[in-house]
């Protein structure tokens, strides 16, 4: 009897990790199809942003590759957040990060931040995680102080 219920729930664990990742990959193939429309021909770039950081956080590499792209058409300087422990794999991630979305306890990050008063302009890229930032990057902008001194 025993083994049946652990067979239901291993059963139940597999379904629903599996909704889960076709979901997540549902939303993104969407997300593609909607920002398709917008991504018109390159158009030159005229950089009066001033001394230019980019900020970002990236789990699988895809704000790091936009990221660095901003920094090669700004020639401006690259910072990564980087979280001090490492983030549990998925699908642990999303309950990870569910709950520290609830509790507003978010993961910590490197004390060590760049001198924001050598910039002008700072852009800070995020995945999307649950509809929002990601958590390391809601960690950063609560300890980051960008007012000019
Ligand atoms: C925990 C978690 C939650 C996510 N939530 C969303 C979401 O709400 N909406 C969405 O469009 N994508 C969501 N995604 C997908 C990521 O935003 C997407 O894969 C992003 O490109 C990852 O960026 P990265 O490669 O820089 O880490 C989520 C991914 C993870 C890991």
């Amino acid at each position: 009897m025993l083994k049946i219920i652990l067979y239901i729930i291993i059963l139940a664990v597999l379904i629903g990790g599996s909704i889960g990742l076709w979901h997540l990959y549902d939303v993104n193939k969407r997300n593609q199809k909607e920002m398709t429309p917008y991504m018109g021909a390159p158009v030159a770039y005229q950089n009066d942003l001033g001394r230019v950081l980019v900020v970002y956080y990236s789990l699988s590499g895809h704000t790091k590759e936009i990221a660095e792209k901003i920094a090669a058409y700004t020639n401006g300087d690259l910072y990564e957040i980087q979280t001090v422990e490492k983030m549990p794999a998925a699908p642990m991630l999303h309950f990870a990060v569910k709950k520290q979305l609830k509790s507003h306890d978010y993961p910590a990050v490197s004390p060590i931040m760049p001198d924001f008063n050598a910039y002008d302009t700072i852009f800070v890229g995020s995945p999307i995680w649950w509809y929002t930032a990601a958590t390391p990057v809601l960690s950063f902008l609560k300890q980051a102080d960008f007012l000019k001194k």
